[in-house]
């Protein structure tokens, strides 16, 4: 683990649009923002803290026990502070993305694909990642659900591990943990991923 490694994860997630301020509503590409969404809202607050949690827990963990603790909180934290926070708030929370690396967990369901390909659609007409969200009301199985996605950007620092040049001293771990991984090849300003929130409402 170098140090370049080490630095990457100090700033996972800080660099990256989570930490940014979201959207002031759900937005869809062909309409004009609508008012505030109380549903939108709360989601965009969950995405919130997810994010801070998960930078606060990987800078504790460099800081306690260097980048191989980090790692393990990339792997295991990410996955465990999302389910914390759907308990607590009876949200569905997850990262998902169209080129997973762990596809037992972040493997999208059909609108998550749609949306995931419209957010690289959106990307390649020029609009800025670390803003972009998409929110919608689905009828599923009988029962309506507010379903809102968050863009995902691809900074400098994820390049480690999701670009084109990593170490293969990285990359033989990956291989190891991940053998069916396709989260690599990234370039800076491409989305990653989303994080995905679902609440039922009727
Ligand atoms: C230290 C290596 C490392 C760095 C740096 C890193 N990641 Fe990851 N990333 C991982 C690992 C490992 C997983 C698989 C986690 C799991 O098993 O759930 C992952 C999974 C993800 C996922 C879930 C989708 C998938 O591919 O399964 C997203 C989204 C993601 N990373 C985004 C980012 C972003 C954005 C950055 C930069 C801000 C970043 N990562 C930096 C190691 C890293």
């Amino acid at each position: 683990m170098n140090h370049t490694l080490l630095g990457a994860i100090a700033t996972l997630f800080t660099a990256g649009a989570l930490a940014a301020e979201p959207p002031a509503a759900p937005m869809a590409p062909t309409a004009a923002a609508p008012a505030a969404n109380p549903l939108a809202e709360e989601a965009k607050s969950l995405v919130k803290e997810f994010a801070g949690t998960l930078k606060g827990e990987l800078e504790a963990a460099i800081k306690s026990g260097g980048p191989t603790k980090a790692v393990s909180v990339c792997q295991d934290r990410a996955p465990a502070i999302a389910k914390d926070i759907a308990t607590r708030s009876g949200w569905e929370v997850g990262r998902v993305s169209l080129k997973t690396r762990n596809p037992q967990l972040d493997t999208p369901d059909a609108w998550e694909q749609q949306v995931l390909t419209r957010f690289d659609q959106r990307q390649a007409a020029g609009e800025p990642v670390d803003t972009m969200a998409f929110a919608e009301v689905v009828q599923i199985d009988g029962t309506k659900q507010f379903r809102f996605m968050k863009a995902i950007p691809t900074g400098e620092p994820c390049l480690a591990c999701h670009g084109n040049a990593i170490t293969p001293e990285v990359a033989a771990a990956l291989d190891q943990a991940y053998p069916e991984d396709q989260a690599r090849g990234y370039a800076v300003g491409d989305v990653r991923g989303a994080v995905s929130l679902s609440k039922t409402i009727e």
